[in-house]
């Protein structure tokens, strides 16, 4: 092992298993030389700004620090129900300090954060500077309880690989998924719950909440039926909806790719959002 400006900062020698304790009793970065390829460091690379808004200064929409709270409930509970505590943040962001959805939990946790983006090398938690590929290769000294996704599996080129990959670095443990559906019924959810809050605040009575409904349908309804027609096309052709994402899941192949490869432990969606939190346990 050699160490650089710091001795929490660890340059990782090829083949050098990384040490689980050592990450998390000295709160250690290591940095795994890294060999992606051409179209993942373009996805990659795309959405970087993006990243240094969300993770780097907390800045979510109220809905998405609300589903926070929730994945961390999500974790806890099944840290508890495998009497585990180390987790595997696959993907964890960029910022310094733990993400939102584990800052809660974070002292009753043992947290490694995986990232491959070089920025914020130093951080409030372990951290491992590569790719879950990256990883694997190296291998861990121990198998952590639970690796998380939240936000990432779509990030994955090959997300058969990454489940399979995941899976070794777990043992026999669990691997939890956030994951963001884009079936219209899902996406129009979203729609749906806001709509029908915003004329409950807006009007009191019955006839000016359904005079609200009805201006909506005539006004707005016809243009979401056409974005969602039109994001249907996209994703029947095998299409990509924007330059972030190698996958946009939805919630029947979804569950079709999860039972090929594992079982679903928990499948839980998120009311009046298109999220979904899945506990699976990879096959061995
Ligand atoms: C949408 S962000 C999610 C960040 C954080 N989990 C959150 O919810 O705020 C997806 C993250 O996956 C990471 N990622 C992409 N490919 C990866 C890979 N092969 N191994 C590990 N992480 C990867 C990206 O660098 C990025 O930070």
């Amino acid at each position: 092992m050699s160490t650089e400006s710091t001795p929490r900062l660890v340059s990782v020698m090829p083949g050098q298993l990384v040490d689980v304790d050592a990450l998390l009793t000295q709160r250690q970065t290591w940095d795994l030389p890294m060999e992606a390829g051409a179209e993942w460091r373009q996805v990659n690379d795309a959405s970087i700004d993006e990243y240094l808004a969300h993770h780097g200064a907390d800045q979510y929409p109220d809905s998405v620090k609300d589903q926070m709270v929730l994945f961390s409930g999500f974790i806890a509970k099944h840290l508890i129900a495998m009497n585990g505590r180390t987790v595997l943040d696959v993907g964890c962001g960029v910022g310094m300090q733990y993400p939102l959805y584990v800052r809660d939990i974070a002292a009753s946790i043992s947290y490694v954060g995986l990232d491959p983006i070089k920025i914020n090398l130093e951080r409030d938690y372990a951290f491992v500077c590569g790719r879950l590929e990256d990883l694997v290769s190296h291998g861990l000294s121990r198998p952590v309880d639970i690796a998380v996704f939240a936000t990432s599996l779509d990030h994955f080129e090959n997300v058969k690989t990454a489940l399979a990959l995941s899976g070794k670095l777990v043992g026999g443990g669990r691997i939890l998924l956030w994951v963001g559906l884009h079936d219209s019924a899902a996406v129009s959810s979203i729609v749906g719950a806001k709509v029908f809050a915003r004329l409950c605040q807006l009007a009191k009575s019955p006839i000016l909440r359904l005079l609200g409904l009805l201006a909506y349908t005539m006004l707005q309804a016809p243009k979401l039926f056409f974005k969602l027609h039109k994001r249907e096309a996209i994703l029947a052709r095998g299409g990509r909806l924007d330059k972030f994402h190698f996958h946009y899941f939805v919630r029947e192949t979804f569950l079709q790719i999860l039972a090929q490869n594992g079982k679903v432990e928990e499948f839980v969606l998120l009311p009046g959002s298109n999220s979904c939190f899945v506990a699976f346990s990879p096959k061995c």
